[in-house]
């Protein structure tokens, strides 16, 4: 049996803040279990839910050096779904409202400490894994510590490293002096070869150059991450680690994302029967969030951290002509200020067309993939997305810009060829975006045979993790020399 440990700062049904979770809390599940042991370690956020907390057990304790000082390492355990999470507990790194705060420096302690403390853990937890599988910046230190601090212990001298990036715009920078001390690396780490970029620390940069391979999220994000444009100022050590690059697009969880048994909707449906049923969850949504109830118009979704990455910027360009049209928009997000007071005053100002939901709901999500027409994501840039792809399995037909996995998983409508799942455009241009959503509205009015028939392709694609899955598996073959 090969042994997989994931690394990562968040994950479903524990804590979430964005796709990171889903894919933290799906994709080991998915992997052929008689072949891999597959457990995730994750923090213990005291922000987590009660019920969840009181699942966990106590496993161990133990302190370790870091900052200059002892500091407590406790572990709790749990199994979920047949997968073994771990959690290391530290009260004043993880004791926040949320999982993440606005300190820089102390985000950067916080995970370098996690980091750390999974490395330390794994003997006490007794799982000393093949490969080390880390997710973004947050873990970025684990390959460096490693290579670092425990190859003098022949437990872990063959360990591998995997560094998954989900988000490059993340990576976890403060001045070199600062980390220095904090993590106690040696200085010969901090040179641009390894841990240093443009004269700052890099946690993510650490990961990247020590992992034993990378992955990110979708091909197309493979690829736009060697370019200056989305390379973040890593485009440069991305193109020379080309080789070890691969891009391995999301699923979802298919059972935790299924029209037909979803317990959060009021109609359930599936790919027969959503020309009768799948509306009625649209009165119903239009009931609960005060919108004119008429099941007739084009119901339009947003679901989303609310982040310069996610395109609102166009949204807000074009807001006032597409609230003219007959249709209504519905949105669920939170994040940056900026945006929620966008929506805010859009709710405002068009309160029959517009309803603006600014706080996190697992249970108003579903109903907004399960009720709406389309989802809206256009995106500056996006490593996968996974909005789309749940929008998808309940027939709700993306509009997105073509960057990242938004590319490799929505397929435009081609009206000659009658083929597609949704539409998109390819600039960064407001009315580009709003000239596509239009194109979808004369479809979803005008033609609507085609239109339910582009729901039907929706729901039959298949972005369950099977396939992605098995290609995780084959690169941890290829990394343990076993292809
Ligand atoms: P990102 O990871 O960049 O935030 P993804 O599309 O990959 O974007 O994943 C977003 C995930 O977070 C989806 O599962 C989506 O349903 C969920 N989500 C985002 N905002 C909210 C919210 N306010 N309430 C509930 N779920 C949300
Ligand atoms: C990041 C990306 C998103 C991706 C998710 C899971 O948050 O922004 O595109 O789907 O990670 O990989």
């Amino acid at each position: 049996m090969k042994k997989i440990l994931f690394v990562a700062s968040e994950g479903t049904p524990f804590i979430k803040t964005g796709g990171l979770a889903d894919v933290v809390g799906s994709l080991p599940k998915s992997i052929d279990r008689s072949y891999f042991d597959v457990r995730v370690i994750l923090p213990l956020y005291a922000c987590m839910n009660q019920p969840l907390k009181e699942m966990l057990t106590f496993k161990d304790s133990f302190s370790i050096d870091f900052d200059w000082r002892e500091e407590y390492v406790g572990i709790f355990e749990c199994e979920a779904d047949g997968v073994m999470y771990y959690f290391i507990d530290n009260e004043s790194l993880f004791g926040g409202i949320h999982p993440y705060g606005r300190d820089g420096f102390m985000e950067i302690k916080k995970f370098a400490y996690f980091s750390l403390a999974s490395l330390y853990a794994l003997e006490t937890i007794d799982f000393i894994p093949d490969i080390i599988h880390c997710h973004d910046w947050q873990t970025g230190l684990v390959p460096v510590y490693l290579k670092e601090r425990f190859r003098s212990n022949p437990l872990f001298n063959e360990i591998k490293t995997v560094m998954t990036i989900h988000n490059l715009k993340f990576q976890g920078r403060w001045n070199v002096s600062m980390i220095k001390e904090l993590t106690g690396l040696p200085p010969y780490f901090f040179t641009p070869d390894k841990l240093e970029a443009y004269h700052d620390a890099n946690l993510l940069k650490g990961g990247l150059v020590f992992a034993d391979a990378i992955t990110t999220v979708s091909k197309t994000y493979a690829e736009e991450i060697k370019t200056d444009f989305y390379g973040e100022g890593l485009d440069g050590l991305l193109n020379a680690r080309s080789n070890d690059l691969r891009g391995i697009v999301n699923g979802i969880d298919y059972e935790d994302f299924d029209p037909e048994t979803d317990t959060h909707i009021e109609y359930n449906f599936n790919a027969r029967n959503f020309r009768k049923e799948k509306w009625k969850n649209k009165r119903s949504l239009q009931a609960e969030l005060s919108l004119q109830q008429d099941e007739k118009m084009m119901m339009i979704g947003i679901v989303s951290r609310l982040t310069d990455q996610k395109g609102f910027d166009l949204i807000n360009y074009v807001m006032d002509e597409l609230c003219q049209d007959h249709v209504q928009l519905v949105i669920l997000g939170t994040g940056e200020e900026e945006y929620e007071n966008m929506f805010r005053h859009y709710a405002w100002k068009y309160s029959d067309k517009v309803s603006a939901n600014l706080y996190y709901s697992e249970s108003l999500s579903h109903k907004i993939y399960a009720a709406c027409d389309a989802l809206l994501m256009p995106s500056l840039f996006e490593p996968c997305g996974l909005s789309q792809l749940m929008s998808l399995r309940y027939g709700t037909l993306p509009i997105v810009r073509e960057t990242g996995g938004l590319k490799d998983t929505v397929e435009p409508y081609n009206e000659i060829y009658s083929r597609g799942t949704g539409f998109s455009f390819t600039n960064y241009n407001a009315h580009e975006m709003l000239a596509t959503v239009r194109f979808a509205e004369h479809i979803f009015y005008d033609r609507k045979r085609e239109w339910n028939k582009m729901v039907d392709r929706a729901m039959a694609a298949d972005f369950s993790w099977q396939a992605s899955a098995s290609l995780y598996q084959e690169m941890y073959d290829w990394l343990l020399g076993d292809v």
